[in-house]
């Protein structure tokens, strides 16, 4: 597991471009992921008392014949900007509705804030106005009303559903004219990753006017707040219908493969296409949309089917940009490229379980710092790389700090902070949080400023856990998205390339982190981000939309100027859009 921070069901296809060499390494550890797999699976398993394998099926005697026609010319399709996503959601929310009044009264509004509390969505914002050396991300009334817009359509589809969504998913139920996203993970998935593939997830959801939801199996609910007024988000509690898990799955879930030979059939037959595709998995093996999701005339006639199902562990957001039917509104909704910011502080906001340690952490060790400095440290391969490179870790780490003034040096006399205005202080509070699963850096930093304190500034290094391996499981998920959020507080934050978890802080937080060059043969000790987009990680690079012939083997990125190479540093093979902030 040296370059990814998941582990893959299969091993099918590399992305175009990649070298066989890189891949053939890969293939190497395919046996260990596997049996990680396996393992992660069992300790999931028991925890869940009803879990799938010993349920019935809920239909079995269902034959599912209905159908719907796919049109031999690609529906007409196209989002200019964010008026007409304003209108399409609204739309959608009035055929879901068939005229009944759907206002939200201010009654059951607060009760349902009573029923679902949530302290993140009134006092995470003000954290972040609390930074003064850093300027936060612009605040978007675009995409505020497009959330607001998007939430009504959320809460009268649930409603319209009435019942159990899993019952009317696997009844195959037609009486809404809703239709839904499923957000699941590949097996094994770090919280990270889940995370990002989901907010890839709710930003497509939206796009196309789809209810979003989690799946159980991800655990990911648990920890967070319920974000759509009025309504939820969690998905199949009972995992009956999740297609990890259920047997006879096929029975619910189609693969994309089937789906897009239906619409060559219509395309290239020129006659419709009676499909009965009503669940679509929209994945591929490698846990994101295959290449063809990544197409607008594939788009539009996705738009035809109810539920689609994507088991991600990857952070596709990026290449949404690439796809010409999205593009335009995209670009209207986020000229600064902070999707990620933005829909994080929306819907991802931490349960208040999570929040009380968040908040702890917060007011304990960063509300008084006049500089807050995050520091993530990962090390890949456990106790055998921290062996090998700790001890140059903590040099970079400490030569990058002093080379761009984020801390001071042992004993210095003035202050390090380049701001005169800060830095005229009697005493300067600089607070340093590290996560990491090993207190190497933490005890090493402790010691070098408790023996030779700076003159005019105070340094404190916090570190609130170290657990030497990674475990999956709900506490370790509540404490990672603590630190995670506790780390995107900082003015400054240190990431270690690749890693997911330090991407979400950066992503939080609205930051340009430095990564921790940890390669050992490297001369650097750090590298500034080139954006707070996070790193699409093993994208495939090249259109395959056999019906645009002006993309199709094309390279993306030659297409979307502000979609650039993921720096070397931090992921080889990647892609991420370029922020102005
Ligand atoms: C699709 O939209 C275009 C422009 O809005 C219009 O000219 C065309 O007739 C439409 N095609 C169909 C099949 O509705
Ligand atoms: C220094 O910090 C002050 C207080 O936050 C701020 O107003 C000012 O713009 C900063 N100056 C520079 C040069 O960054
Ligand atoms: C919904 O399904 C029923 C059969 O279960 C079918 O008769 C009806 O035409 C369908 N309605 C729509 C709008 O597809
Ligand atoms: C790492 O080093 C410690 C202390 O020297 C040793 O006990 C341990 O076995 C080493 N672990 C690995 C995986 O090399
Ligand atoms: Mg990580």
């Amino acid at each position: 597991m040296k370059a990814l921070e998941f582990v893959p069901r299969s091993f099918k296809w590399a992305p175009p471009g990649v070298p066989s060499r890189y891949v053939s390494a890969k293939v190497v550890s395919i046996v260990v992921l596997l049996s990680v797999t396996a393992l992660i699976l069992f300790t999931l398993v028991p925890r869940y008392s009803a879990f799938p394998s010993s349920l019935p099926l809920l239909n079995p005697e269902i034959h599912y014949e209905e159908t719907f026609t796919l049109p031999v010319s690609a529906p007409n399709f196209s989002i200019p900007d964010v008026p007409a996503l304003i209108t399409a959601l609204q739309r959608a929310t009035a055929v879901a509705s068939e005229g009944r009044d759907t206002t939200f009264s201010r009654k059951a509004k607060l009760q349902w804030h009573q029923e679902h509390p949530c302290r993140a969505r009134a006092e995470l914002q003000p954290l972040y106005n609390l930074r003064r050396i850093v300027e936060d991300a612009a605040p978007n009334a675009k995409w505020e009303s497009v959330f607001k817009e998007y939430e009504t359509l959320h809460r009268v589809c649930t409603q319209s559903v009435g019942g159990d969504l899993v019952d009317y998913f696997a009844t195959r139920g037609n009486t809404t004219n809703c239709r839904f996203l499923v957000a699941g993970i590949a097996p094994g998935a770090g919280l990270g990753n889940k995370m990002l593939s989901m907010v890839s997830g709710l930003l497509y959801a939206i796009l196309t006017q789809r209810v979003f939801l989690i799946a159980a199996d991800t655990l990911v609910p648990g920890i967070l707040c319920e974000p759509f007024e009025g309504s939820q988000w969690l998905f199949d509690p009972q995992w009956k219908v999740t297609p990890e898990y259920a047997p006879g799955r096929q029975q619910y879930w189609e693969n994309k493969d089937e789906f897009y030979k239906e619409v060559d059939s219509a395309l290239r037959g020129g006659e419709p296409v009676k499909s009965s595709i009503y669940g679509l998995v929209a994945n591929d093996e490698w846990c994101q949309p295959g290449q063809r999701f990544f197409c607008s005339t594939e788009q539009s006639y996705y738009n035809l089917v109810p539920w689609v199902y994507i088991n991600g562990c990857f952070y596709f957001l990026p290449k949404l940009f690439a796809i010409p039917a999205f593009r335009p509104v995209l670009e209207d909704l986020f000229p600064d490229k902070l999707a990620l910011t933005h829909l994080l502080r929306s819907a991802f906001l931490p349960s208040d379980e999570v929040w009380r340690r968040i908040d702890q952490i917060h007011s304990l060790y960063l509300r008084n710092a006049d500089r807050r400095v995050g520091i993530q440290v990962r090390y890949r391969d456990g106790e055998k790389e921290f062996n090998i490179t700790h001890k140059l870790i903590i040099d970079r780490v400490v030569k990058c700090a002093l080379e761009n003034h984020i801390l001071p040096a042992a004993g210095a006399k003035g202050v390090s902070d380049l701001n005169q205005t800060l830095a005229s202080k009697p005493r300067y509070q600089t607070s340093v949080f590290i996560a990491s699963l090993y207190p190497s850096l933490h005890d090493s930093l402790g010691e070098t400023y408790i023996r030779n304190p700076p003159e005019m500034e105070d340094v404190s290094i916090i570190q609130v856990t170290r657990g030497k391996e990674q475990h999956f499981n709900d506490e370790e998920d509540k404490q990672a998205l603590a630190e995670i959020i506790s780390l995107s507080f900082a003015d400054y934050l240190f990431v270690t390339p690749l890693s997911t978890f330090g991407g979400m802080a950066q992503g939080y937080g609205a930051l340009l982190p430095w990564f921790i060059d940890n390669r050992p043969t490297s001369e650097g000790s750090c590298q500034r981000a080139q954006t707070v987009d996070v790193c699409y990680q093993l994208p495939q690079f090249i259109y395959n939309c056999p019906y645009e012939p002006d993309l199709d083997k094309q390279w993306v990125m030659s297409k979307v100027p502000y979609l650039k190479d993921c720096l070397p540093l931090d992921a080889k093979y990647g892609m991420q859009l370029i922020t102005r902030n």
